[in-house]
């Protein structure tokens, strides 16, 4: 399902207007998620977590970013990664919108890519329709996913990467941003529902899109990637990361997606940002 420009450059216009008039300026990733923000919601322990794994595969990792749109998620991991690379295939997401392309994202698609070793691949929410994990697998050690739990890969719905030789390590839940943006325009965008909290409460429990989280590994790499995932984890337990947040993680605060909150909507493993290990 790829991108028409003229659609683009509508929304971009949508997306000045409400700039222009934001008064909750930390809202517009969950409503532009493109433009100004990621097709997952996250936090700094999310970037913390990857970054661990990539630093315990190498000390100097080679990480790539694949169809990284503008780079919202590929800047956080540059601020420790600072070699880290995206890949883009419509270099016209960025001619539509008169945006210079930076130098570390390559406007090719993955499939024309040179043959690179990598030792972390990301791929951050493909669109449904598209799979280009045969790609990401031929070049990475380890390749960490977001997907929805709608289903979005072929005729199996997931995006996991068993199926070529690599082995699951964790998962982790974390709100789709779809979720978030319900719960926004509810509480603030909505003139008939911001005035009644009740009603506001109601609609709070429908929320059930959620956005997962797979590391997987290749053996060579899946003692080293495992580990760097555990320390990470007791740090966060020591409260590390816990002062250290993005300003737009207040959002998920305030829309009731708080780090290890409870999903009442799901059935096992209820809780944001909890990390399940594989057995
Ligand atoms: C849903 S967007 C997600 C963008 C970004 N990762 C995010 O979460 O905001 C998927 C991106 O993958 C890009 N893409 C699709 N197929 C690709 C391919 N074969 N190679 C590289 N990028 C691709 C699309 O152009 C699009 O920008």
């Amino acid at each position: 399902m790829p991108f028409k420009i003229d659609d683009l450059q509508r929304a971009f216009l949508a997306y000045k207007q409400f700039q222009k008039r934001a008064l909750r300026p930390c809202d517009e990733r969950y409503i532009f998620p493109f433009f100004a923000g990621s097709y997952f919601a996250y936090r700094k322990v999310d970037v913390a977590r990857i970054v661990a794994i990539a630093n315990s595969i190498s000390s100097a990792p080679i990480y790539i970013d694949v169809g990284c749109g503008y780079g919202d998620f590929l800047n956080k991991i540059r601020e420790f990664i600072p070699d880290a690379i995206g890949i883009e295939k419509e270099k016209n997401i960025f001619f539509a919108l008169n945006k210079p392309i930076p130098d570390y994202i390559y406007s090719i698609p993955i499939e024309c890519f040179e043959k690179k070793k990598f030792d972390v691949a990301f791929v951050g929410w493909m669109e449904p329709g598209v799979d280009f994990r045969k790609n990401v697998a031929q070049s990475a050690k380890c390749v960490i996913t977001t997907f929805d739990s709608g289903g979005q890969c072929g005729v199996n719905g997931g995006c996991e990467y068993d199926e070529f030789g690599f082995d699951e390590i964790a998962w982790w839940r974390t709100p789709s941003w779809i979720d978030v943006n319900y719960e926004l325009m509810n509480r603030f965008y909505t003139d008939s529902i911001t005035t009644n909290e009740l009603k506001k409460q109601e609609l709070a429990k429908f929320r059930s899109a959620h956005n997962f989280w797979y590391v997987y590994a290749k053996p060579e790499v899946y003692d080293d990637a495992k580990n760097g995932l555990k320390m990470c984890l007791e740090e966060e337990r020591g409260g590390l990361h816990c002062n250290d947040n993005y300003d737009f993680e207040s959002v998920l605060d305030e829309c009731g997606f708080h780090y290890t909150e409870e999903l009442m909507t799901v059935r096992t493993c209820k809780l944001l940002w909890d990390v399940k290990f594989a057995s």
